[in-house]
């Protein structure tokens, strides 16, 4: 576990000229200096150096943004075929594909992921999204009904499904081309026009993203990035009066916050796509080979900087010991060192002050008596770059912080349970609701335990699959509404019943 690869690595010809490249605001397809001139560091995860400088854009530019969406979706965007608007989005999902390898980089300079999984995952899996929301733009439909009041009257109505309008998309770290994605991608298919706001720890794929959305033929306008910081270019999105829709995903906290600003200015639709505390269930009766390592990569997977994370586990007593051991094994045989290496299985976390959030909930944990398996807060801590060693906690109790907290890093906490009629409640104990998972051979009792967790996802015999067309999204605190499938993309229209007089 303690070995940091460090092979020398040699970065894609495009992928230095791309760092080499001054970064700009992207607003109504040219490459912008902020109003403001100023610029921000990005950090290194892999040193804790810096890695670029990218614009501290702020409520000017926001603003500059915001008019190039309204005028492009007033203008050329709406005007528009839906063929010509997919066409322009099979395009981007070509040429993302095109520079996957490019992509893959990038994420994983940025962000301190594994190449391995930005190869696997991230990337195409953007690229499979692409297409599949391209496909959307042509299958939106409303619908015609006849009425039954006033009563004798002869009337047709009609529903419209059209654009919600200007969307302000607000984009997390982990990842990055993926998360932007997932916005951008349905909002374009539903006809609306965007405004990103990327994260201030990772913008960089999404502004190399910016010079392809250029190349594929978007009209000006239709897609605006603008980097800074969440306080002023986030919250300036999340105010302004001519928004009509935020797509956002990260903290609960901040996903408050843009609720009040939606309130506050002008009741603009949201999705929000928050935290979460997702349990791990293990039965006796579970096939341990699938379930053990299963368990252990729904935690360590990205360093544990993922939403749905299996981040509490709870085994059957009676399975209890051999589980532990089995995932503490997995943790002991990660290979931990700089994304980039290709042997590398645990990166570093995405920033400084994420490796010291983690490790304060760790110190937290060992403070209020919970006990440490493997890893720990002073693991790795000798070393250079945001690494965190994987850490396993038993011995907990549901008020500690490291029980009920989003801790977003390669930290669990393990529980043995004895009733099974009682497990739904405890892995209810949380205000988070974004998904769980279920080991268990038993078909009757997993689709019953499905039935009664509150989580937006469920996954039984397996763990994060994911599908375009699976609506994803969270109960309680975990956020409101849906991303993927057609729930995704109607969440970026409006409904418009017309109603005619024969
Ligand atoms: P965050 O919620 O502060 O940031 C997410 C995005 O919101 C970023 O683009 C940020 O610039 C923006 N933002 C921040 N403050 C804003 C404001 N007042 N108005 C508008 N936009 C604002 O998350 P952060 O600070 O990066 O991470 C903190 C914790 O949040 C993590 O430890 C993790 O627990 C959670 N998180 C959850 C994610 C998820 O996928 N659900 C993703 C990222 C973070
Ligand atoms: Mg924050």
């Amino acid at each position: 576990m303690s070995t940091i690869a460090n092979q020398p690595i040699s970065l894609l010809p495009e992928v230095q000229a791309f760092l080499k490249r001054p970064k700009r605001l992207f607003i109504n397809n040219a490459f912008v200096e902020p109003a403001s001139g100023k610029t921000m560091p990005t950090e290194d995860p892999a040193t804790g150096g810096v890695l670029d400088h990218i614009p501290a854009g702020d409520a000017t530019d926001i603003d500059a943004a915001v008019r190039a969406a309204r005028a492009a979706f007033e203008g050329e965007w709406r005007a528009m075929s839906p063929t010509q608007r997919a066409a322009c989005m099979f395009k981007l999902a070509d040429l993302i594909e095109q520079h996957a390898e490019e992509f893959a980089e990038i994420e994983s300079l940025d962000v301190g992921k594994t190449i391995t999984s930005a190869r696997a995952i991230d990337v195409p899996f953007t690229v499979f999204l692409w297409r599949y929301y391209a496909g959307w733009a042509t299958k939106l439909y409303g619908k015609t009904l006849d009425l039954s009041l006033p009563p004798g009257g002869a009337f047709f109505s009609y529903v419209r499904r059209e654009p919600v309008g200007v969307v302000g998309c607000i984009i997390p770290w982990n990842y990055p081309l993926a998360q932007v994605s997932f916005k951008i991608a349905p909002a374009l298919a539903a006809g609306c026009t965007t405004v990103v706001k990327p994260a201030e720890q990772a913008s960089l794929a999404n502004l190399r993203l910016a010079e392809l959305i250029a190349e594929a033929g978007f009209p000006p306008g239709v897609v605006n990035i603008v980097t800074g910081l969440g306080e002023s270019a986030g919250a300036a999105l999340a105010e302004h009066p001519d928004v009509n829709k935020i797509s956002f995903t990260g903290s609960t906290a901040v996903g408050k916050l843009i609720m009040q600003a939606a309130g506050r200015s002008n009741l603009k639709r949201l999705t929000l796509e928050l935290g979460g505390k997702s349990p791990t269930i293990i039965f006796d009766d579970a096939d341990m080979a699938e379930a053990i390592p299963t368990a252990a990569a729904a935690i360590f997977n990205n360093s544990g900087q993922v939403c749905n994370a299996g981040s509490r586990l709870y085994v059957q007593r009676r399975s209890f010991d051999r589980v532990l051991e089995g995932v503490v094994e997995y943790a002991q045989k990660l290979r931990i060192g700089i994304g980039l290496d290709e042997s590398t299985q645990l990166g570093p976390l995405v920033t400084s002050e994420q490796k010291r959030r983690v490790l304060s909930y760790m110190d937290q944990g060992l403070r209020s008596g919970a006990k440490l398996v493997i890893g720990g807060p002073d693991v790795l801590q000798d070393v250079p770059g945001n690494f965190v060693a994987p850490s396993i906690f038993t011995n907990t109790t549901p008020e500690m912080s490291i029980v009920r907290e989003e801790i977003f890093g390669p930290v669990l906490v393990a529980m043995p349970f004895d009733d099974p009629d009682e497990i739904a409640p405890v892995a209810n104990q949380t205000h988070y609701g974004l998904a769980a998972t279920i080991f268990t051979r038993d078909i009757s009792r997993a689709h019953t335990l499905a039935a009664r967790l509150n989580a937006g996802a469920v996954w039984i015999n397996c763990f994060g699959v994911f599908d375009p067309n699976l609506p994803f999204g969270g109960f309680k605190q975990s956020g409101m509404g849906r991303e993927f499938s057609q729930e995704g993309v109607e969440a970026f229209t409006e409904l418009k019943a017309v109603t005619v007089k024969l």
